[in-house]
């Protein structure tokens, strides 16, 4: 049983992970890593879990790496971190991904955000890079992720100055989907999930991996990607239901083949 996170499977295909280290305002400690990664890699081969949503508490989504856990290591053990391995399977989870963000998501806590698909944010949430503070620079993704969701210049700004951004701010610039009052936030992420979690899941999956290669490989390499894929989903069970629902006029029931 994990210690740092509540975990709630929903009938409905979705999974409510919610952060549960309070007193620290959620700081992602080693354990904490493991925890989540592990739980998504029990979402992603469970095959009634469709779509994943990660949430905090109203105070705090994440405030970042625990720096205490930090003053600890040594190079050697930051060259030897098991943290690293914990990021690179939360990154790699191939299942649609939802961050529902109340108050702070500083630091990790905002690379986290940016390993999410979907963000759905409270207007009391604030993002930041504030590892210059500390002397350092983000080191689960801030720099490249950062860059590629809001561009150069507010990026540098945020991560050079360790500022945070608004909600309101934080959609303008891309690095959220939506802005909810913050009750709302996780029953708005539950409803996106939901929806997410009736469609095709071999569509959902290939259209997850297909928009993610826009970020990291040319658009001809994209765009040769997108065909395989669309051409592999035309022998799919689903995409016939699909059409033959649409024709007959009644909501599609997707199979997953
Ligand atoms: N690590 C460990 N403990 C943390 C923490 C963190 N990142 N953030 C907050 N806490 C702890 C505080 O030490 C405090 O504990 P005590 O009650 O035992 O003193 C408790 O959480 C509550 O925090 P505050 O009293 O500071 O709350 P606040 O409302 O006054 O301030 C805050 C909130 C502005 C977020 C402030 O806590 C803060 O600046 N936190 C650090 C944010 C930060 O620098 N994050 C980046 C970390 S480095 C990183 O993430 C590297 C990476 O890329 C992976």
């Amino acid at each position: 049983m994990p210690s740092n996170l509540v975990v709630q499977a929903q009938a409905d295909g979705v999974r409510l992970i919610t952060l549960h280290r309070p007193q620290a305002l959620n700081a992602l400690n080693t354990e904490l890593l493991a925890e989540l990664a592990d739980e998504l890699d029990a979402a992603a081969h469970d095959e009634h879990t469709r779509t994943v949503i990660i949430t905090g508490n109203r105070k705090a989504f994440a405030a970042g790496a625990d720096i205490n856990e930090m003053a600890e290591r040594d190079l050697v053990g930051i060259l030897n971190d098991p943290r690293v391995a914990h990021w690179q399977r939360i990154a790699a989870f191939p299942k649609p991904l939802i961050a529902a963000v109340n108050g702070f998501a500083l630091g990790g806590g905002c690379e986290l955000v940016m390993c999410a698909d979907i963000v759905i944010a409270g207007s009391d949430a604030r993002f930041g890079q504030p590892e210059i503070n500390l002397g350092i620079i983000p080191g689960a993704g801030g720099t490249q992720r950062l860059l590629r969701a809001v561009g150069k210049p507010l990026a540098m700004q945020l991560v050079l100055t360790g500022e945070t951004l608004d909600a309101r701010h934080a959609l303008q610039a891309g690095l959220i989907s939506e802005m909810t009052q913050p009750e709302l936030t996780v029953e708005r992420a539950l409803q996106v999930a939901r929806s997410i979690a009736q469609k095709a899941p071999l569509a959902v999956r290939l259209a997850k991996e297909a928009l993610l290669k826009a970020q990291d490989t040319d658009l001809a390499s994209g765009l040769r990607f997108e065909r395989h894929a669309f051409t592999l989903l035309a022998g799919t069970a689903d995409r016939d239901e699909g059409i033959r629902a649409f024709q007959e006029k009644r909501p599609a029931s997707f199979i997953g083949r």
